[in-house]
């Protein structure tokens, strides 16, 4: 097997699976897998068979993420959510992409204005050039979304301090009042209509989910919605070898966009599995199973099936050595930027006809 579906050995996502008590992602179940399913990147779920059946008997179910408008930048997590998302919208889920101006607000001290200047003018805009097609999603800002209002009230009465702290280990205001916002962004599309759902997420997020479906069982007679379905992507690794990248580390972490002559040369100093020696590694070969860049190229650079297993060979039997495969990640990249910054103009110049949902 060329591509494992545990890839790299960088983190044991199969514990988080069982302590999570996640289902293992089985692309079998989805018709035309994209390149995160068919690659194991994205490995596990929760009531994936529900969604699954929704596609295969062109049922109503809808996608929906949240952008949370803080740094003017995205980064490779944001660009997995994007991909996923597209995914379902090409198969006939309805889409909300909304801005969780009101979190943003609570959590991150961002006042509402800036939150909107910074969603209209970077966010929305690089989500639509990642993947989103504007004409088939619905997008709203939290606070002009009246329906969530309804519902954080409602689902407040639900749960309990305690609950609260077994699932995020803290409970302060801020904190319950954002989650509650979240469940209200993920269910409320049901208040119309009963359909399945299903959320992309890193699996940091899950705690949103396993809360959004305690509060679907608890206010089952309320409002008898259907739980949502979540699907989650591994992490990108940071190029330190560390299991994600960080903006804390400047120097491990790529941006999205970032200029192509800072990322290459962030590249060159990445962790890989070289041998020590040219001469070493010409006669062992590389460890492409333990490179941070291998994974690079697996999870975003390399579309082609057949040429990231040329990678994999070439690197394996020692003809292709770090710093030419560290030059096609650099290229690659490069060529991404070039093509994201074109689509994000084109897509900033159309701010103002997107369907915007309001009270
Ligand atoms: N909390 C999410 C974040 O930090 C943003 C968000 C708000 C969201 N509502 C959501 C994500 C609903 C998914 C679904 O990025
Ligand atoms: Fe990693 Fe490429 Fe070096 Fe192989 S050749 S170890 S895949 S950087």
């Amino acid at each position: 097997m060329l591509i494992d579906p545990w890839g790299s050995e960088l983190l044991e996502y199969e514990k988080v699976v069982n302590d999570f008590g996640l289902e293992l992602f089985n692309k079998k179940l989805f018709p035309k897998p994209n390149r995160l399913m068919n690659r194991g990147i994205v490995f596990a779920g929760r009531d994936l068979k529900r969604i699954s059946d929704a596609i295969k008997r062109k049922k109503k179910f809808y996608a929906l993420t949240g952008i949370m408008p803080t740094a003017q930048k995205l980064h490779f997590g944001n660009k997995m959510v994007i991909e996923n998302i597209r995914y379902f919208q090409e198969n006939g889920a309805k889409t909300f992409l909304l801005v969780a101006d009101l979190e943003a607000m609570i959590a991150r001290k961002i006042s509402l204005e800036e939150a909107r200047r910074r969603a209209l003018e970077f966010h929305i805009p690089a989500y639509i050039a990642l993947g989103i097609n504007p004409k088939k999603t619905f997008f709203y800002f939290q606070s002009e979304n009246r329906k969530l209002t309804k519902l954080v009230y409602a689902f407040s009465r639900r749960i309990t301090l305690s609950e609260f702290r077994a699932i995020y280990g803290k409970a302060d205001p801020e904190r319950i009042l954002a989650a509650l916002t979240q469940a209200a962004d993920i269910l409320f599309p049901q208040l119309d209509e009963k359909m399945p759902c299903i959320v992309p997420v890193g699996i940091d997020q899950d705690p949103h989910i396993r809360l959004t479906r305690d509060i679907v069982r608890r206010t089952k007679t309320e409002f008898g919605f259907i739980a949502p379905s979540s699907i989650y992507h591994k992490y990108t690794p940071s190029l330190d070898g560390s299991i994600k990248m960080s903006k804390s580390k400047p120097e491990s972490c790529i941006e999205l966009p970032e200029d192509p002559d800072s990322v290459c040369r962030k590249l060159k100093r990445a962790l890989t599995g070289g041998r020590e020696t040219i001469e070493e590694q010409r006669k062992k070969g590389g460890q492409p199973e333990k490179c941070i860049v291998f994974e690079l190229h697996k999870q975003h650079f390399i579309e082609r099936d057949d040429e990231l297993a040329k990678i994999f060979n070439d690197c394996k039997t020692g003809k292709l050595l770090c710093k030419e495969c560290k030059q096609i990640a650099c290229e690659r990249y490069t060529k991404f930027t070039e093509e994201f910054n074109k689509k994000f103009e084109k897509a900033r110049k159309k701010i103002d006809r997107l369907k915007f949902l309001k009270d």
